[in-house]
């Protein structure tokens, strides 16, 4: 580390106890002493696009329908202009929100590619264990993608989709959303800007709040691995993802370890079901 940098790391550092005490020295004013983009909420890479980007929207459940919303907030950037879903109350809340006419709302997703290309991009946004078919026949198909993580379950099929995205020279864009958070973009800044000096390790961790780790991950869509993606695949994609791009350097080894420790069936409280609904005494206590 030169002298320079060394003193406006010592700058830096300081106003973040200043930060700490003051709370109302906000970002827009701490970039604007320390030279940083002051508006963390918009990419400066952002482009006025001359038209919306259309999409087909494949899922239609939480993920799907928040993507979605981006072209109700946003209408002169992106239209979505299909749906498939195997769930017609979702699909027809998407119809009727979008506007989508009959012939482009679908009950599966491989209807979707019954017909040729008729937009530029399509959403995936189904379940983990369908990534990987979808993702390859919207490539084949010409479509650029915007894919939920996990990109797929093993990384065979991983590497499928990795040299098909090559071999077809189209855009596979992975949902790792904590880059595109203002929270991880202010420390991207900063790292960048070599304000903290040079990162020698990081220590990172995600809290997963009870009701997220309850509806998700003990009795949600990713309560059995044997069903759904673990956890460790599920959360820690975000992990490696948000460090690798931190620290601008690819990943050389990953190791995840973890067992199923607290939440089995020989913990659960007395009193308490399959269901909260289903009578649980736990829940009136
Ligand atoms: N980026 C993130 O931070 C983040 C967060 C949560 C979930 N995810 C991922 O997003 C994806 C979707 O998760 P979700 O929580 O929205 O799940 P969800 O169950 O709410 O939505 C999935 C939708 O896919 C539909 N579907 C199932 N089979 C289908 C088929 N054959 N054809 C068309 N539609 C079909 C379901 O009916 C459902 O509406 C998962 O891969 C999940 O891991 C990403």
């Amino acid at each position: 580390m030169s002298l320079r940098q060394f003193i406006s790391s010592r700058k830096f550092l300081r106003s973040i106890v200043h930060l700490k005490e003051n709370v109302s020295l906000r970002w827009k004013e701490f970039a604007e002493l320390f030279g940083l983009h002051e508006d963390v909420f918009e990419d400066p890479r952002h482009i006025k696009l001359k038209e919306p980007v259309t999409v087909i929207l494949l899922g239609s459940g939480n993920r799907g329908s928040i993507y979605a919303d981006y072209a109700i907030k946003n209408p002169d950037e992106m239209k979505v202009v299909a749906v498939a879903d195997i769930n017609i109350n979702r699909l027809n809340k998407i119809k009727k929100i979008h506007k989508i006419d009959d012939a482009h709302c679908y009950s599966n997703w491989e209807d979707i590619f019954k017909s040729s290309k008729f937009a530029d991009a399509i959403i995936i946004a189904t379940p983990d264990h369908l990534h990987t078919q979808p993702c390859l026949a919207a490539l084949d198909a010409g479509y650029d993608v915007l894919l939920e993580k996990p990109i797929a379950p093993t990384e065979e099929e991983c590497r499928l989709i990795f040299r098909k995205a090559r071999a077809c020279e189209s855009i596979v864009g992975v949902c790792h959303v904590l880059r595109y958070s203002p929270y991880f973009r202010g420390l991207k800044e900063v790292l960048d800007a070599g304000l903290i000096g040079n990162v020698i390790s990081i220590q990172h961790m995600e809290p997963i709040e009870q009701i997220h780790m309850s509806h998700s991950y003990v009795r949600g869509k990713w309560k059995n691995s044997k069903t759904a993606t673990p956890i460790l695949l599920a959360k820690s994609s975000h992990d490696t993802d948000i460090i690798r791009w931190l620290v601008n350097s690819p990943a050389k080894d990953v190791h995840c370890f973890g067992n199923l420790k607290w939440f089995t069936n020989i913990n659960a409280p007395e009193g308490s079901t399959e269901r909260c609904t289903d009578g649980c005494k736990v829940e009136q206590s």
